[in-house]
């Protein structure tokens, strides 16, 4: 290990996972860890289990696995909570999900009936298509925040552990835009005691995290950390935050495609994509202002990858549309259609339809572990606020104040890549490469 390496602090003892909203995702990842652990399955769509990483020249031939690249928290030593507004615990919410087959959920059963949901900070006005009983009171949402800081020291100090990690697995609450209540750290705190309705749910558990120097990723669209008050609150107690909202499905193939078409300056004129989903998910997204939120975090990604004010005669006209229609019978296997219209040499236009049945869950399960284990990694480098190498992983990523956000899949995982070997000490890959010409 080089000097840089011997830098980033010890995977010592236990992690905690801590998932807000234990539901799809979160227990498909639990239960996931759990079967994998078991040697049930492998890690597949994992980068931190399954990634190798190139050092040096293509001459040198040294392709480590990530995961022995970097001293990363290896999955035995990962313990799990969450919190809900339902009191399922991970396995009976794991058997309403329907996501994983009853076969295999009953190998992990007492690993998942252990995590039992933490009661929650929820409000009706963000999150209007479901309700539930598991739900904190409080004065104030001042009060409320003090009351997720004793869930998470308690959970520390009751299961013995080393470190946290907080990620956002709940629904997509209502669009919010950023208010003066967000701009600092004292009108955000303000706001919290005088319970200022700009203050949604998620920034309540995110303030907790960071308020205590915990890494807090963001798997949904919600605004959450992506305020300068909690921002400046990460920066201040050395905490790395990321997100906003899981690349899986439709937007993946979004940014796995639209950089092709533009590397080879093919014209698009429209982007049509819709959507069937059922889960839980769905129902929440079926609300007009929880859809507002997850149409802006979709809408956002042709744009920054086509460069339309660069390539007028190619994007001007680009009429992208998304549209998410919430159908019970398919639950999480969610179907999504693409039609592309595209044009080529002279302008002769050309079709082509993307039909992708896929698993929703399924998808964002290796996220949610690649992000919690990245996170802490960062945490234990010394990376505090916001993590942009880790927008590979999210649809709509989180940048400094006047970047915009790469969105391009390919440029995403260099730039992750590169990250990792710079934390390291390791040269970056420019995949320049003239050298080997000489
Ligand atoms: N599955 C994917 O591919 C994918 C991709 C991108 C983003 N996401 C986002 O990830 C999130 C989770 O997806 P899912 O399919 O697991 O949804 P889900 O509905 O199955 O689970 C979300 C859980 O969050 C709980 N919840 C809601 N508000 C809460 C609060 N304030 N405190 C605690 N718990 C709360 C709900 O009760 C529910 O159990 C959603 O926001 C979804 O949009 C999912």
């Amino acid at each position: 290990m080089s000097e840089k390496g011997n830098k980033i602090k010890p995977a010592e003892g236990k992690l905690g996972i801590m998932m807000v909203g234990l539901g799809a995702v979160s227990t498909t990842f639990i239960a996931g860890v759990e079967a994998i652990k078991k040697g049930l399955a492998k890690p597949i769509g994992s980068t931190t289990q399954m990634g190798t990483i190139r050092l040096g020249k293509r001459t040198d031939k040294k392709t480590p696995l990530i995961k022995d690249f970097l001293p990363l928290a290896k999955l035995e030593d990962l313990v799990f909570t969450g919190w809900d507004i339902f009191p399922d615990n991970a396995y009976e919410a794991a058997l309403k999900a329907g996501v994983l087959e009853k076969d295999l959920l009953l190998q992990v059963r007492t690993e998942l009936e252990s995590v039992k949901p933490l009661s929650s900070v929820f409000d009706k006005n963000y999150i209007r298509n479901i309700d539930g009983p598991n739900v904190k009171q409080g004065k104030n949402k001042m009060e409320l925040a003090a009351q997720v800081m004793a869930d998470i020291e308690g959970f520390k100090k009751s299961r013995n552990l080393n470190r946290i990690v907080i990620i956002w697995c709940g629904s997509t609450e209502a669009f919010l835009k950023p208010q003066a209540v967000h701009q600092t750290l004292d009108s955000f705190e303000e706001g919290l005691r005088n319970n200022d309705p700009s203050i949604a749910p998620s920034m309540i558990y995110a303030y907790a995290a960071l308020k205590l120097g915990i890494a807090f990723a963001n798997g949904a669209p919600n605004l959450t950390t992506d305020i300068p008050a909690l921002e400046e609150l990460a920066r201040t107690n050395n905490a790395p935050i990321s997100g906003k909202d899981f690349k899986t499905g439709q937007t993946l193939m979004k940014t796995i495609l639209a950089p092709g078409f533009k590397a080879r300056y093919l014209g698009i004129n429209g982007w049509y994509s819709t959507n069937i989903l059922g889960n839980r998910d769905g129902e929440v997204l079926d609300d007009p202002d929880s859809f507002k939120t997850k149409e802006e975090s979709k809408l956002g990604v042709l744009d920054t990858i086509l460069q339309p004010d660069l390539y007028p005669d190619l994007y001007k006209h680009l009429y992208h549309k998304v549209c998410i229609n919430y159908y019970p019978p398919r639950r999480d296997n969610k179907e999504g259609w693409d039609n592309i219209d595209i044009f080529g040499w002279l302008g002769y236009p050309m079709q082509i339809k993307v039909d992708f049945l896929c698993r929703d869950s399924i998808l964002a399960a290796p996220l949610v572990l690649d992000l919690v284990l990245f996170s802490d990694l960062a945490q234990r480098a010394g990376m505090r606020g916001i993590q942009e190498w880790l927008s590979f992983f999210y649809k709509s990523p989180m940048t400094a104040k006047g970047l915009y956000p790469e969105h391009n899949l390919f440029i995403q995982e260099i730039k992750m890549k590169n990250t990792l070997r710079h934390m390291m000490g390791e040269e970056p890959i420019t995949h320049l490469g003239l050298e080997y010409y000489e």
